[in-house]
């Protein structure tokens, strides 16, 4: 593995070796041990959209490994792709760093970057995809769980690049995934072709979130309005109604469904602050993951 950009590109192997890794790594540092296989490392964050859990997980996972980071807004650099091309933004960065971690708005650009780069590129969420996040996801169900393998995720909201990752991983892991969206927003068949030719029947598609949370072990959703969505805030509002994770909806649920979240979560929109407080919702552990998935995969590609 050279680059982490889509968990459609990862084999099966791959995969459980990341998630190994991360579960041993949590458990070395929970004991206070370290790893330091990352003395005299560099990792470049590009930036063009905000970030909590992403930036800050992988600048302590860069810390933790005895590397360091450098955090790079667009406009410390005239803009990705203005003041200069993306390729010859690649290639210095190269000159410099170990690795790329990015998080932009196309997806082309990072896929940009990776053919130019000589360092690993990593996709820390582009409007397609954001493959850390559907890793540190699997890493809590299994957490939480105690298997992968035939559990059912319901995923109700948007088609957007959360839902998409998440797909790709169901598929790897040999779990369903049932995705409830109103009509205009469901993700595009294209992502679902390719998460049931790896693995048939993984997905389905319903307008009917009572329907995908039925026999659910796990209850997931995302924010109605994703970064560079913002002016269709109010229509998505409308539209997505009938969309929320609420207590009404988790009575359609097994009781011990847990529910997640990638965060940020606009309570009132997208689920509840009943449902985000309660004893089923394991969104900050989830949260946490981020960091532990994030060890291992800094660990896999630098070291
Ligand atoms: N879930 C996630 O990627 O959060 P940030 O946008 O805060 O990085
Ligand atoms: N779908 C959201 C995820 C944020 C982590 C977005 O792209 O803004």
């Amino acid at each position: 593995m050279d680059n982490f950009l889509s968990i459609k590109d990862c084999s099966v192997e791959q995969l459980n070796e990341l998630l190994k890794l991360s579960v041993d790594l949590k458990r070395f540092y929970k004991a206070g041990r370290q790893d330091l296989c990352l003395q005299g490392k560099t990792l470049a964050l590009l930036f063009e959209k905000a970030s909590l859990r992403t930036r800050i997980s992988f600048q302590v996972a860069m810390t933790d490994l005895g590397g360091s980071s450098i955090y790079i807004k667009p406009e410390d650099i005239g803009g990705i792709g203005k003041r200069e091309p993306v390729k010859d933004i690649a290639r210095v960065l190269s000159r410099y760093v170990h690795g790329i971690m990015a998080r932009t708005f196309e997806h082309d650009t990072i896929v940009r970057l990776t053919e130019y780069s000589d360092v690993p590129v990593i996709n820390a969420l582009s409007d397609w995809s954001h493959p850390c996040q559907a890793m540190a996801d699997v890493l809590t169900i299994l957490e939480h769980c105690g298997k992968l393998e035939g559990l059912k995720v319901a995923y109700v909201g948007d088609g957007n690049n959360v839902a998409r990752s998440l797909a790709f991983v169901c598929a790897k892991m040999n779990m369903k995934l049932a995705i409830a969206s109103p009509e205009g927003y469901q993700l595009d068949t294209d992502s679902i072709q390719i998460a049931n030719n790896i693995c048939p029947d993984t997905v389905v598609q319903t307008n009917d979130p009572k329907k995908a949370v039925a026999g659910a072990n796990v209850v997931y959703t995302d924010t109605w309005t994703s970064m560079g969505q913002e002016d269709e805030k109010e229509k998505r509002a409308k539209d997505f109604k009938a969309f929320q994770v609420n207590a009404e909806l988790m009575a359609n649920a097994p009781a011990d469904a847990k529910i997640m979240h990638c965060l940020p979560a606009y309570r009132g929109y997208e689920i509840t602050d009943e449902m985000a407080e309660s004893k089923n919702s394991v969104i900050f552990d989830q949260a946490e993951n981020r960091l532990h998935f994030q060890r291992a995969l800094l660990k896999r590609l630098l070291s």
